[in-house]
Formats: C-alpha cells, structure tokens, sequence
C-alpha cells in the first residue's frame, strides 16, 4: 500500500482527502500547517477527522503556525470559524504528537523509503523540512500536492489560496527539484460536489457519511456565496486520487516556478506550456531562457470516475 504523509489545514476538503486516503493508503501522519485557519483550529479539526475515521492510531503533528515572511490571511469565508463548520464534532480526545511536523517529516522521509508527500495547504511545512534536510528531496517518492492553478486564481485573479498564503514556501518547494504532480484549480473545478452527490453519500447511511453530508452542505453554501452556483470543488481529494488511481487524471510535464514579488501575481504558478501551443518541446527547445520541465501539472481528470472512487471510500467506514 502506498505510504504517505498528508501536510493539511482541515479545511472542509483536507477532511475529504484524509478520509479518502484513510481507505486506499498508508497514511503515516498527518502534519498540520495554518492555512484555511489558525494553527489551532486546523490541528483540531485534523484530531476530530482521525477520531471520525476511527483511526486514532494515525499520529497529528502540528507545523508552522505561520507563513515564511508574509502575514497570515486565513479562509474563514470558506470553511467558517472553526475551520470544519458543519457538524459538531465532539471535543478531540485524541492529542497532538510532542514533535513538531517539520521534525517528523523530515525523520520520517529519512528513515522509510518509498514515502509520497501529499501537501494539501500552504507549503510552509514543505518548504522549512526541505531547508532543514536538502537530501529528503531525492529520498521522497514525489510529493502529490493541490495548489497553483495552469490558469485562474481563487485567492487572486492569479494566484490560488494554497501558494498565495506562503507564496515564499511554495517557491522552494517548486524549485527544489522534487517530483511533484500538481492539482491546480484548472483540474480541481473539474471536480465538484453538488447535491447530487450530498444525496449519494446520505443513501449509505454510514455514520462518516452523515457527518460528510453536513460538511458538504456547508460547503456548498460557502460554494454557492462566492460562484453564485450551488457546487463546491473538491480540491484537496484529487491529489489523493492521484495516488490511488492514477489513470483517473491525466498530467503534462513543464516548468512552473512561484511568483513572489508580483504586485498583482503574487502567489501565481507561471507555467510554460508554450510547447502545448505549438511553440517548441519541453525537452528539446533549451532556448537560453527556456527552462526543463520540474512538474507534472494535472490537465483533466474523470470527474464521474473520481466521485465514484470518493463516494465509495466513505461508504467503508
Ligand atoms: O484553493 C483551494 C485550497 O485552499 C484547498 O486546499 C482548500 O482546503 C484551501 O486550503
Ligand atoms: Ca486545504
């Protein structure tokens, strides 16, 4: 079973992932990192999501409680005040691990082999363990990250939440020469729960199912407040998918690096697609400024194929 580490700021999606993954991979731990709310919120809610899943078992290791440089501007537009708004989740039993989530993923990646990264909020955590220990990139197996966008923004009209939060982190991350796949929002918004499937979910009639069922319901009103349209993307499951099943999504190699100076495209993945519009391979045009392909940047996914594969994960528990 594939190990790996999710890196997460629950976060209505990070709960989707968690529980996604908690069917299919090895999950090692957990690492939370501040994002969509403040340390303390997020480190909760990953303690609630274990405690849901039945899976105390799986160590919760809180990270960095701040970006690199900028100030923190968290979501709670999105995923409300407690950073998990929907159920009511009884107070965590369960406590967070003494070592800091830096410290474990570096060890961790030092001493198993084979261990995929799945960062699924703002790099910080990410970037301060590749600082820490430079040798854990070519130890890794990838890291399967959602953030960055081929296109559009969420955050910004450039830049997406995840890399515009810790946009700093995101460019070390992005430079490392990790293997990284990313799920950017031109994939992730191919991905949606609708009420369609907050039905589904309810017909398993699974206790993880109800309590998905009010997250959703949450999400979807925060959806509806900011499209207008009553769907939510679920951004976070996809690149868990893309571990489980990878012929779910389809990927193209470029170059992407972090703006992180820009007035108006601070945050922003630049990804050099030109090759995909006819101007030049990735491999073979190394004009002067051109520059090798680092990511594999996800371009389509199966959204039909990928809810089926969701749907059915939290019908097991
Ligand atoms: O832009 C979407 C990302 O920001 C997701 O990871 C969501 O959880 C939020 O953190
Ligand atoms: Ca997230």
């Amino acid at each position: 079973m594939t190990k790996v580490i999710i890196d997460c700021d629950p976060g209505h999606d990070d709960a989707l992932a968690i529980l996604l993954a908690g069917q299919h991979l090895d999950i090692l731990g957990i690492t939370t990192v501040a994002g969509n709310q403040t340390s303390d919120k997020v480190t909760a809610n990953a303690l609630k999501i274990v405690e849901l899943m039945d899976r105390t078992d799986i160590p919760v290791f809180r990270g960095a409680q701040v970006p690199l440089l900028r100030k923190a501007i968290h979501a709670g537009h999105i995923h409300g005040e407690t950073g998990l708004d929907g159920p009511d989740f009884p107070t965590p039993v369960k406590e967070v691990e003494d070592r800091h989530a830096v410290d474990f993923i570096v060890q961790t990646l030092m001493a198993e082999d084979d261990v995929w990264l799945a960062p699924v909020g703002p790099l910080t955590n990410v970037a301060l363990a590749i600082r820490q220990r430079p040798e854990i990139v070519s130890r890794m197996a990838g890291i399967s990250l959602m953030g960055g966008s081929l296109t559009t923004g969420n955050s910004t009209a450039t830049a997406e939440f995840n890399i515009w939060f810790d946009a700093e982190a995101a460019r070390i991350v992005y430079d490392s020469g990790a293997p990284i796949k990313m799920c950017g929002l031109n994939l992730t918004q191919q991905a949606n729960a609708t009420d369609r499937e907050i039905e589904r979910i309810r017909n398993q009639g699974n206790r993880v199912g109800e309590v998905v069922v009010q997250l959703l319901e949450f999400y979807l009103d925060a959806g509806e407040r900011v499209t207008g349209v009553r769907k939510a993307a679920l951004h976070d499951p996809c690149a868990v998918a893309a571990l489980i099943q990878p012929d779910l999504l389809e990927f193209e190699a470029m170059h992407v690096s972090v703006e992180t100076r820009g007035e108006l495209t601070y945050g922003m993945t630049v990804c050099d697609y030109r090759h995909l519009r006819g101007f030049g391979s990735s491999q073979v045009d190394r004009g002067p400024l051109r520059q090798e392909a680092n990511v594999e940047v996800a371009m389509k996914i199966d959204e039909s194929g990928f809810l089926d594969l969701l749907i059915d994960a939290l019908g097991r528990y």
